[in-house]
């Protein structure tokens, strides 16, 4: 055995003493609140995000037939060099037309679009905040996108956030990342206090809504990233899928005047179709782009 071989070996036994060494289950069944696992038998999931449903649903899978035979399983390439396809398009225009946003951009999966959204935020001076809970897609992609100093406050701890956003230079680029709904803990970000503070320090803000969007409270203007939001969070045309819809909840005054919700675009505006009207009361924006607001850069 070569030495890495040995150490490997070594690392897999530690874990597998720990009982922490994973095995994946095998479905026979498509995902969904019961599915056949190999061995097990039918079993219920209580831990996906197929919160909507559509993993399954014959909508998504006669759309993802067609899609197949029409334009085949890929570009084979980044979307930017080999070309893209007219469906992506469609899709990102009618994401941004439900979220109100100038444009979306579609990621395969929010790990992506974590990685892509937190660096390309980022300049060689900017200081990113962010809560010690917040999900490994952003953890990692605070790495990828090296800021000038990275600060972690404690979870949900606005002082230690005042703090840190004090300990900023005024002329920094400052981005304050938090998860909408914390996916380990089930528990909601304190945004309108997170908000507050940043526009006090002139921060931007970003939520990664995936677990909040379409899941909890109702539509958008009820969901924890857009409650009082600046920026839109980052999603993925699967994440999105996971989040959309929800019934309609009440709107707070404090809602209702911020500028840059959709949602409460929706709620002043007269001039909307009945099939947008429609959408929007079925489906949550994606949330995969950012709106610029009075916090933002
Ligand atoms: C808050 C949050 N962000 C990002 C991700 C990564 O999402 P994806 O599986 O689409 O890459 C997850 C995974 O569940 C998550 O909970």
């Amino acid at each position: 055995m070569t030495a890495l071989r040995e150490e490997i070996a070594t690392e897999l036994g530690s874990l597998r003493d720990a009982g922490t060494y994973k095995r994946f289950n095998t479905l026979e069944s498509p995902q969904g609140p019961v599915v056949e696992m190999a061995g097990r038998g039918e079993v219920i999931v209580l831990s996906s995000n197929n919160y909507l449903g559509l993993a399954d649903h014959p909508d998504v899978v006669a759309a993802g037939i067609e899609g197949l035979q029409r334009y085949g399983a890929g570009t084979a390439s980044v979307r930017f060099i080999c070309g893209t396809f007219a469906p992506h398009l469609e899709l990102e225009r009618e994401l941004a037309t439900l979220s109100e946003t100038e444009a979306a951009l579609t990621y395969v999966s929010c790990w992506n679009a974590n990685e892509a959204a937190v660096p390309t935020l980022t300049d060689e001076h900017t200081v990113i905040i962010s809560d010690e809970l917040n999900h490994a897609s952003i953890i990692d992609a605070v790495r990828l996108a090296r800021p000038e100093r990275k600060v972690r406050y404690a979870h949900s701890d606005m002082g230690e956030l005042r703090d840190a956003l004090r300990a900023c230079d005024r002329n920094q680029r400052k981005l304050v990342i938090t998860d909408g709904v914390f996916s380990m803990e089930g528990d909601l970000a304190k945004l309108p206090d997170i908000l507050e503070l940043a526009r006090a320090h002139e921060a931007t803000v970003v939520v990664d809504d995936s677990h909040g969007v379409g899941a909890v409270g109702g539509p958008v203007a009820e969901s924890p990233s857009t409650s009082a939001s600046s920026a839109r969070s980052t999603s993925s045309p699967a994440r999105s899928a996971r989040r959309w819809a929800g019934p309609p909840a009440a709107t707070s005054h404090r809602q209702r005047r911020c500028a840059t919700c959709w949602r409460n675009g929706r709620a002043r505006s007269s001039s909307r179709t009945r099939f947008r009207r429609r959408s929007r009361a079925a489906l949550q924006p994606p949330c995969a782009s950012f709106a610029p607001g009075p916090t933002s850069w």
